[in-house]
């Protein structure tokens, strides 16, 4: 190596072709001091110019090897069975990939002392008398904030150096992910559309891009722990759909305000909730957008 070259630090992005996975490999892509490799279920990665391999974190002697053969110093666990109502019928699947998986992360992290950052979520909470700080006691309400509390709890146990990031209501897109919310207001008011949003829903929605920087952050300071992510403000779902509408100038009088009763979902949300980020705010300068701020972003970013 000759002197006065970059002694690169390597990141294993796990679940890459998620939402928040994509969000975070754009990010490390352009940086020079960091070598990146992706993993996700796909046979193909949806971002071009990365390296990839299609690997199932449910499959233990595969991530083995990747993160043997890799070495990284640091691995983001993006992948998750993320869907909250199917969680409670696929049980055994949610289980594997969100506990299990973990645990074959973490077991693999542990022999090449690698720093595993993982996401987790405001729904381990029951929603009774949120918001949150990062030593509130848990209650999950359904299955799926079930195996994320387990995913906590092995990575406690685990003996590694973690970081769990909590997170809420993330938005935000990706190229090749599904419709945020925030798009998916925007279309159906646009097309003229009435849309029911919760309104006994409250927490603090948080910008993709807001939780990549805490990723990046607790990566550069190696911050393990638990820290809470979210935006500045507290808010319904219903009073977040309007500030949407105001500022693309949309009709408001198509927003219905409904009770989370009246979906008959699967799965119990917890009401009022949300995440102090106090201790990420203090302790690595976590500074999140406001929704203006974001929403001007989206805008010129996705031609909204
Ligand atoms: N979205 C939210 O509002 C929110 C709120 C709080 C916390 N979180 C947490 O944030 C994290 C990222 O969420 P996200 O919104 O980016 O989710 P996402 O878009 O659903 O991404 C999850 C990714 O994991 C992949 N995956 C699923 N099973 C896998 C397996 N066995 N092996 C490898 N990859 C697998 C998925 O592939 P397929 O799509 O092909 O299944 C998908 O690409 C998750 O841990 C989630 O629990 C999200």
């Amino acid at each position: 190596m000759l002197s006065g070259d970059i002694v690169k630090k390597r990141v294993l992005v796990v679940g890459s072709n998620g939402t928040l996975g994509q969000r975070t490999v754009e990010f490390y892509l352009k940086l020079k001091n960091y070598e990146l490799l992706c993993c996700s279920v796909e046979n193909e990665s949806v971002i071009d110019g990365v390296e990839y391999f299609s690997r199932d974190i449910t499959d233990k002697e595969a991530v083995k090897k990747t993160v043997f053969d890799f070495c990284p110093d640091s691995i983001i666990n993006a992948a998750a069975f993320t869907n909250v109502d199917l969680s409670e019928t696929e049980r055994e699947l949610a289980w594997k990939i969100n506990v299990k998986g973990v645990e074959y992360l973490s077991d693999a992290a542990r022999i090449i002392d690698a720093h595993l950052v993982h996401i987790s979520t405001d729904y381990i909470f029951d929603g009774k008398n949120g918001p949150y700080s990062e030593t509130a006691k848990p209650n999950p309400l359904g299955y799926y904030s079930r195996t994320k509390l387990a995913s906590e709890n092995a990575l406690k146990i685990s003996g590694i150096n973690f970081t769990i990031l909590r997170t809420n209501v993330l938005y935000g897109t990706a190229k090749n992910s599904r419709t945020d919310f925030v798009k998916w207001v925007v279309n159906k008011l646009r097309n003229k559309e009435q849309i029911k949003i919760v309104i006994d829903q409250i927490n603090n929605p948080t910008f993709i891009d807001d939780l990549v920087q805490a990723i990046s952050k607790v990566i550069e300071f190696r911050k393990f722990g638990i820290y809470n992510i979210g935006g500045p403000e507290f808010l319904s779902r219903y009073d977040f759909t309007l500030r949407i509408a105001d500022f693309f100038n949309l009709d408001k009088s198509l927003i219905i305000p409904i009770k989370t009763e009246e979906l008959n979902q699967a799965a119990r949300r917890p009401l009022k909730s949300g995440l102090l980020t106090i201790k990420a705010q203090s302790e690595f300068g976590f500074k999140p957008h406001t929704i203006e701020e974001t929403l001007l972003l989206m805008k010129s970013e996705l031609a909204l």
